[in-house]
């Protein structure tokens, strides 16, 4: 069985579904159910005894013990995370106690369960840490992407907490033996993502007939990736990635976020007509992010060179299937939009010069 940290949020439900569909692997989900998790995103799986829901922190060393000692997982995969940049701006020490704090934690825990292990065991163990490109930087145009061996520059609390995380996760392979792998992707999108990041606010607002605020001149880049395919890296790297090595995922597919944002907007007029104009009018330009990163882009060679991955989706494919499913899914929005939402929104939001 498989240990999952940070199941019930947007790219750990979606990897438990995923899973739980091609394997009968059972797997322990660890979730703090921040406002970022929700168990309705497990629906499908609440009557499938193949998911174990254990609700805790992975800051809470003896409940982690617990677990591992109880179900001995042959493998922990790390998603549990704070994971929103603008929120890090906001208030960054629940930035600095969950990635940082809780992967330390988790580290520890893990080097204790597994040193006791018999060796066969201790051999097939893995530790797959889910991290992120943000902690490479920002690129200026015409710089080749993101390789595993670009220097760590990372410039929000968010990207510095998840750095943090992943020199840990190194140092405990090179100190300890610990058998990790750390896997670094882009931006993902998809069905069940909290309507905080970019694509799915876009969407949510567009349907409440909202502002869709964009930041600054809207020419950042991001590389976007269909979050199924992050799943199959993951999947895939767990497999057959080499202990100690880190793996950069992405979708090859770099996007300023105005033709992000232009793209919904057309996709919604057909999919979903106004009576009179179109979504392109409800675009906003508003005040920037501090220290916004201008250019992410993966360079996804060495995945696809050593362990034969490529991603399914092109982003057309990709996001036509997440607007579908949004459309198709209103009682969710519905239900994540609680008043924390609401004061959220206000905040981030509020201060903003159009
Ligand atoms: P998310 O915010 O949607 O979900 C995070 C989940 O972790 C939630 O279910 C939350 O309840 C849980 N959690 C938070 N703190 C916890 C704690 N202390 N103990 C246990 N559970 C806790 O995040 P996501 O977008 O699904 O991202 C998952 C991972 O992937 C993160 O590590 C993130 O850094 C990484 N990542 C995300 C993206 C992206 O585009 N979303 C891209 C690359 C990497
Ligand atoms: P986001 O989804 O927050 O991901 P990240 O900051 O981790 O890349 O944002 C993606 C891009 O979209 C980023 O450049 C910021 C921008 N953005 C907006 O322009 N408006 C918004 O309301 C949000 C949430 C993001």
């Amino acid at each position: 069985m498989l240990l999952v940290t940070g199941g019930a949020g947007f790219i750990g439900a979606n990897f438990i579904l995923d899973w739980l569909a091609q394997a009968d692997e059972a797997i322990i989900n660890l979730d703090k159910l921040t406002y970022a998790g929700n168990l309705e995103n497990l629906a499908a799986l609440a009557a499938d005894e193949r998911h174990i829901f254990v609700h805790g922190d992975v800051c809470d060393t003896a409940l982690v013990s617990s677990v591992l000692g109880r179900y001995k997982p042959r493998a922990i995969l790390n998603f549990a995370a704070e994971s929103h940049v603008d929120r890090s701006i906001h208030g960054p020490e629940e930035f600095v106690q969950t990635n940082i704090l809780g992967t330390f934690r988790l580290l520890e825990a893990s080097r204790a369960y597994w040193n006791g292990l018999n060796d066969k065991m201790k051999r097939r163990f893995r530790f797959l840490h889910v991290s992120t490109d943000e902690v490479y930087g920002s690129l200026v145009q015409g710089q080749p992407a993101f390789s595993e061996t670009f220097p760590y520059q990372p410039n929000s609390p968010y990207s510095a907490s998840k750095a943090a995380s992943d020199h840990l996760v190194r140092a405990y392979y090179h100190t300890y033996g610990l058998p990790v792998l750390t896997t670094n992707c882009s931006n993902n999108y998809g069905p069940y993502q909290f309507p905080e990041k970019l694509i799915p606010l876009m969407v949510v607002n567009a349907l409440a007939g909202k502002p869709l605020p964009v930041y600054g001149d809207g020419q950042q880049i991001r590389d976007w990736l269909y979050v199924k395919d992050h799943c199959t890296a993951i999947r895939r790297v767990l497999e057959a990635g080499v202990v100690g090595e880190t793996y950069n995922v992405g979708g090859w597919n770099e996007q300023p976020n105005i033709k992000i944002v232009r793209t919904i907007c057309t996709l919604l007029d057909t999919l979903r007509p106004l009576v009179i104009g179109s979504y392109h009018s409800l675009i906003t330009f508003v005040s920037d992010r501090p220290g916004h990163d201008r250019r992410y882009a993966i360079d996804a060679s060495k995945i696809e060179r050593e362990l034969g991955w490529k991603p399914g989706e092109t982003f057309e494919t990709g996001v036509t299937k997440t607007l579908r499913w949004y459309l198709d899914n209103p009682a969710w929005i519905g239900n994540v939009q609680s008043g924390a939402y609401r004061t959220w929104m206000e905040k981030n939001y509020a201060g903003r010069q159009a």
